[in-house]
């Protein structure tokens, strides 16, 4: 039995997608399961709550053979800390009650890297995943750059003013993947049971990529000029307080960004392996576009 949460998200709901069409028995842990579709509600158990709660874990981790963990977004949250490692402390207590033997989570890149520990929310990300890896469970750590996705959440600004904006210097060509293809590494990890050990994968799309030229590939795919600006530090953490973050989780997000600026998301050497297809204008085609246009 493979154990989804997070399965209404990004990434989750494309794992439970793959899930369902390579056959495996899966469980669906959900806070509203009339937000999955019908065929997942038909083929998938479902057990409905939080994926934060220790009774709703108790029976979802029961029997299941591999846990597919995401911590979800908590943009009012206290600290950094409690959004990431407070809200995974009862899951390892159940995995450990619960005897589950390999969980597949979704992190950050940047262990090693001396930014690692002033970085926001990967520095949370990347203490969640020592909180599971001492429970002694076998571990995969998809470590992630920033996602494609994230500039899909400034389509009305490309649309209404042709930019979009993030604290980051625009020539610099860093990593950056698609949630289509984080879901395929992961669900490749929930259906392989030949591994017992714990270790990190970088999953780091096809080529190092930068805002710049992303406006560009933006630019050509929409056909209208579209062009990305460097907003300071201070603007950006602005925009998530007037969004509703608490003042501890805007810093987060802002300190994670000054961290990428300083080459966070660089540490993890680029392989043939590592590598995932999806590139961005492939991306900007399929889902850019769509989400620009209306
Ligand atoms: N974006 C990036 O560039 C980036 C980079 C590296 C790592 N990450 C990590 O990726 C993760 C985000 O993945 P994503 O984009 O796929 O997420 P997402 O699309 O925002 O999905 C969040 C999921 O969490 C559920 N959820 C929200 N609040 C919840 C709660 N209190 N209890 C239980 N479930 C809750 C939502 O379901 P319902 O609302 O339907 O309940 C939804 O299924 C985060 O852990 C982040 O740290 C992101």
């Amino acid at each position: 039995m493979i154990v989804v949460t997070a399965p209404t998200g990004d990434i989750g709901h494309r794992v439970v997608q793959n899930l369902l069409h390579s056959g495996a028995p899966i469980r669906i842990v959900a806070r509203d399961p009339s937000r999955l579709a019908e065929e997942v509600r038909a083929r998938a158990e479902i057990v409905k709550g939080s994926h934060g709660d220790t009774g709703v874990l108790r029976k979802a981790f029961s029997g299941a053979d591999a846990i597919f963990w995401l911590v979800p977004p908590d943009p009012k949250a206290a600290s950094v800390a409690a959004a990431y490692v407070d809200f995974t402390r009862p899951a390892t207590a159940a995995l450990e009650e619960q005897g589950v033997r390999r969980v597949v989570s979704v992190t950050a890149l940047g262990r090693g890297s001396s930014l690692a520990d002033k970085a926001g929310f990967v520095t949370g990300s990347l203490a969640t995943d020592d909180l599971i890896t001492s429970t002694g469970v076998a571990f995969r750590g998809l470590a992630m750059p920033s996602f494609m996705d994230n500039i899909g959440r400034q389509a009305i600004a490309i649309r209404d003013q042709g930019k979009f904006f993030l604290p980051i210097s625009g020539d610099l060509k860093l990593p950056s993947v698609a949630t289509r293809d984080i879901a395929a590494v992961a669900t490749r990890w929930l259906l392989d049971d030949s591994w017992t050990d714990q270790s990190e994968v970088p999953v780091l799309g096809p080529e190092n990529i930068s805002f710049n030229d992303m406006a560009g590939i933006i630019s050509d795919v929409l056909g209208k000029a579209v062009s990305y600006q460097q907003i300071s530090f201070d603007a950006y953490k602005a925009r998530f307080v007037q969004f509703g973050f608490s003042d501890a989780m805007a810093q987060g997000m802002t300190d994670m960004a000054w961290a990428k600026d300083q080459g966070l998301d660089l540490t993890a050497p680029r392989t043939p392996e590592n590598s995932t297809p999806t590139s961005f204008r492939q991306w900007c085609e399929e889902t850019l576009k769509p989400a620009v246009l209306g």
